[in-house]
């Protein structure tokens, strides 16, 4: 458990106060923070700390029955009043009837502001048993959650009226499709869950990261030894001179980005050194005191200053800032376009956007038995322990990682944070370490998505079928590759959009600035890909005079198409069904919209009504590489089911997919299967959680182990071969005994009987599946997915003319995912992924050194998130597990389209820069007025 700071314990006056019913006494000093004594004296690591700052929410307890936020009550405060924390809502062991509903409606996905949730929502069923959806939007203004959209949690709070109770788990050979509950929901909406910051060991030391405040700045660091002798507490500094291998980064061959700086810092927030010492030491720690010189550089900001002639170079070895240029040709582009009847073209911008999961990074690191243990919270443990091998010179078997449970991650985990950094100061200290980012340190120095300026020219013919896309996109990648050379391979793929197209030549360049490093983000360039694109779409379908949702229909993808990287398209091509179902809706949204301006118009009100659509494809898995997953399942002798599953699940529910196929496979319920999740010395490589690929590639996985498992209980039993393909029999777990029985013919297998290996497990089942690819050639021609995600999205907005604000009333997707393995999670993803989208679109803009924290960064609230209703298409990829394909990217590229094409059809104004903030739109919309004038 985390040991609370010396001076928690140095106090002479007790405060005395209930925490959930039982008296306490605290000897902290009566202005710690009240989150502090919860987790760290008291052990309630159920209440959550996002931000320290008010701004996230996941602190949030009661207080005499009000909700606050305890990262901001002191804790004189508390003195004889009564604290509730997520750890009081059960009683006597039993789920209080919210945290039912949560389980039930999917409404916790990482779960990391699903605490906080439940005590804002607590509140008002306190004093409102039957409260309206105003209501409980209210009462949840205060907590931001980044996984759900918010509408699974609304729905949950609404649901406790009805007295729910826990749905059962389905039963054998019907889990795949169940609106299954998550296997590890209890622990999310019980405070259980362990997440990066809330196991670190009681006698560990702690690490401060120093970091640059300069863009770019020579370093020189000072008398390191003197410092360490004359600050209390400080046991050692790391500096670049102690890191064995100082670079890492995601590509083989791009090793870039170093642990800690040598003498140049090349973005404001990278790391030139760590302190170690008493946790009091590291969290009192005066940075201004730590002896450093510096001698700030002309930084490169911004893609203009990157690209241009003599421009510094970032890095010495990368001439022109190019970090890659990747692209895609295909026909003969520049011949077509003079035979088009319309023409569209345009430039789009869009900038630095944060991943802003509610946890910030956390881990820690301890050597055992000669090997380094590093327990963090990530989307990538294989990565993570080869890189940490690398930067440690070690062999990767020397390094073990243990996944803590994930606050979010969205593509930002799976860049290394602290993983390096207390892996090196275990071994040089002989102690575990443990380092928590803050958020603003979370904020300066982790990725961002990618800022983008994407020029687009499509072409079409006078029936309206396209004909010719000639694109380029730019990246501003900041100071290291990262996942830039994905981004620029990525893009140029998408960028036609889910249309057929016979003369195709799209470009992807990114390049180096002096910012943090751009890196994976839901989406990987794509979603800046998809704006321009479909604005192309609503462009030249106007200047035909067509429906915007009916030329997209003639123009998608289907089976038997050709992509424009020459791919023969074989099956579960779902687009034309998606735009089908949302014909309707189209109708009914625009007539209303309609209706809406004609009565605003009358009235002389500034509101204006509009609906967009928008439409994505997204290719599942790593572009144009290998990208296995290898899964296992064991029974043990006395007749217990192990999954160890390496596949980490970072809220998308994956622990409960994978069961849910790995149980239908194998023919017994989900409640048999105990889980081991993403430790590498426990489970085989499942490899990342990225790309949207666990749901279609560990979980062909994950159905093959299932498989393979009851392949050998057949034949261990002595059955024929083939006969473990009969669904006819029926398995049943029976103590030690696994009973297989069909009309009349029963099997018992003793499996206390078999030879058992050292865990006491006596067979086991595995399964891999790495997806057909090939590579692409030089120009971009080849099979770079197995499968692609189809999806449309419409959006309704409401415009405010006279001030550019914009108001999302309502989103309807359609998506064809192939297979839902469990509907509840897959809209989850949609939803959450959607709200995302919104604020990629209209809220959400990173600037470096100013909106370091969730206070001058915003993401949407719920006060922000429309209904978004899901429509789920399932058009089956034969080489999925039961069809199934991915849905964590979808949710979110469709989105900005939908949005940007619905305030264009509400105005009149094409915004061609993202986020539409209201002065933007405000310029646009007045620019409107002067030429009409
Ligand atoms: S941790 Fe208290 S509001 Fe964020
Ligand atoms: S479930 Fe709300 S932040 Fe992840």
């Amino acid at each position: 458990m985390n040991r609370p700071r010396a001076d928690f314990l140095a106090g002479t006056q007790a405060t005395e106060f209930q925490v959930n019913g039982r008296k306490t006494a605290s000897r902290a000093p009566r202005v710690a923070r009240l989150a502090d004594v919860l987790r760290d004296e008291l052990g309630l690591t159920g209440t959550k700390i996002g931000c320290n700052a008010g701004d996230c929410g996941a602190c949030t307890v009661l207080l005499d029955g009000r909700q606050v936020c305890s990262c901001l009550t002191p804790l004189g405060q508390v003195e004889g009043r009564s604290v509730t924390t997520v750890e009081g809502l059960a009683k006597s062991g039993r789920l209080a009837a919210l945290q039912v509903a949560f389980q039930n409606h999917g409404a916790a996905q990482c779960g990391i502001c699903t605490p906080g949730m439940l005590m804002a929502a607590a509140e008002l069923l306190a004093r409102k048993r039957r409260p309206k959806e105003e209501d409980v939007r209210d009462t949840l203004g205060g907590v931001l959650c980044r996984c759900t959209g918010y509408q699974k949690i609304v729905e949950a709070v609404l649901d406790v009226a009805n007295r729910p109770v826990l749905a059962p788990a389905p039963a054998a050979g019907k889990a795949i499709g169940a609106r299954a509950g998550k296997v590890d929901g209890i622990a999310k909406i019980t405070g259980a869950e362990k997440y990066g910051a809330d196991a670190i060991p009681a006698d560990s030391l702690w690490l401060r990261v120093v970091r640059s405040p300069h863009h770019r700045a020579r370093f020189r660091l000072g008398d390191l030894d003197a410092y360490v002798r004359t600050h209390d507490g400080v046991v050692r500094v790391l500096s670049a001179k102690d890191v064995p291998t100082n670079g890492f980064g995601i590509y083989p061959g791009i090793k870039d980005q170093p642990v800690l700086a040598e003498s140049e810092a090349r973005f404001r927030g990278e790391a030139i050194a760590a302190v170690i010492g008493s946790r009091s030491a590291i969290e009192t720690l005066d940075e201004a005191a730590f002896p450093v010189a510096w001698q700030p550089l002309q930084p490169v900001l911004g893609l203009d200053a990157a690209m241009a002639e003599g421009a510094p170079l970032v890095q010495a070895d990368k001439p022109g800032n190019l970090l890659l240029d990747g692209g895609v040709r295909r026909g003969n582009v520049s011949a077509t376009f003079p035979e088009c009847a319309a023409v569209a073209e345009g430039t789009f911008e869009t900038t630095f956007v944060e991943h802003a999961y509610i946890e910030p990074e956390a881990g820690w690191a301890r050597v055992v038995d000669g090997r380094i243990e590093v327990h963090v919270t990530t989307q990538t443990p294989y990565m993570d322990r080869d890189e940490v091998a690398l930067v440690m010179k070690l062999d990767p078997g020397r390094v073990r990682i243990v996944p803590t449970a994930c606050g979010g991650g969205f593509g930002g985990k799976l860049d290394m944070s602290v993983q390096p950094l207390v892996a090196l100061g275990a071994v040089l200290t002989a102690r575990t370490v443990a380092c928590v980012y803050h958020r603003p340190e979370s904020m300066a120095s982790t990725t961002k998505r990618h800022p983008a300026r994407v020029q687009a020219r499509f072409g079409c013919d006078a029936q309206g079928l396209l004909k010719a896309v000639d694109m380029d996109a730019l990246f501003d990648t900041g100071a290291y590759a990262s996942w830039g050379p994905t981004v620029a391979t990525r893009v140029p793929i998408h960028a036609t959009g889910p249309y057929a197209v016979r003369h195709v030549r799209t470009r992807g360049r990114a390049f180096f600035t002096h910012c943090h490093p751009s890196g994976a983000f839901r989406g990987f360039g794509v979603p800046q890909g998809a704006i321009a694109h479909e604005a192309m779409m609503d462009e030249l379908a106007d200047k035909l005079g067509m429906d915007r949702l009916e030329f997209r229909r003639l123009n998608a993808l289907k089976v038997g198409d050709i992509t424009a990287t020459g791919q023969v398209l074989e099956h579960s091509a779902g687009l034309g069904q998606c735009l089908e179902r949302l014909q309707p809706h189209w109708q009914r949204l625009r007539a209303d919209a309609e209706s809406f301006n004609a009565k605003a118009k009358r009235l002389g009100s500034p509101l204006r009504r509009g609906v967009g659509v928008g439409c994505m494809w997204y290719g599942i898995g790593n572009t144009a590489l290998a990208n296995p997953s290898t899964l296992r399942i064991v029974l043990s002798a006395r007749g217990r089911l192990v999954f160890y599953n390496g596949a980490v699940d970072i809220g998308q529910g994956s622990n409960t997919t994978l069961t849910q196929v790995a149980a239908d496979a194998l023919g017994l319920p989900m409640t048999c299967f105990d889980l081991v999740m993403g430790d590498t010395d426990r489970t085989l490589d499942a490899g990342k959680t990225s790309a949207s690929r666990q749901a279609f590639i560990s979980g062909k996985a994950a159905e093959l182990a299932g498989l393979d498992l009851r392949r050998r209980i057949f034949a261990t039993a002595g059955a024929p071969p083939e006969e473990y393909r009969d669904r006819r029999y029926r398995l049943q777990l029976d103590r030690h005994f696994v009973v297989f029985r069909k009309s009349g013919i029963t099997h018992r297998l003793d499996l206390s009987k078999l030879p058992r290996d050292a865990n006491g497990d006596v067979l086991a089942g595995e399964g891999r599946f790495d997806p057909p690819t090939t590579a692409l050639d030089p120009n971009g021609q080849g099979k770079p997915y197995a499968t692609y995600a189809f999806a449309a999205q419409i959006a309704q907005v409401e415009v405010d003319e006279a001030l550019g604000t914009v108001k999302v009333r309502r989103i309807v997707a359609a998506h064809d995912v192939g297979k839902a393995l469990n509907p509840v999670q897959v809209e989850g993803q949609i939803q959450g992924g959607a709200l995302q989208g919104l604020g990629l679109a209209l809220m959400e803009e990173y600037v470096p050194g100013k909106t370091e924290n969730l206070h001058d960064y915003l993401i949407p609230t719920v006060g922000d998130a429309p209904a978004i209703d899901c429509i789920l298409i399932e058009d089956p990829e034969p080489l999925g597990p039961s069809g199934a394909k991915g849905v964590g990217e979808p949710g979110l590229i469709p989105t900005a389209p939908a949005i940007l094409g619905a305030i264009d059809h509400a105005t009149g104004v094409r915004m061609r820069q993202v986020p539409v903030l209201p002065h933007r739109l405000k310029a646009e919309l007045d620019a409107r007025s002067g030429r009409r004038t």
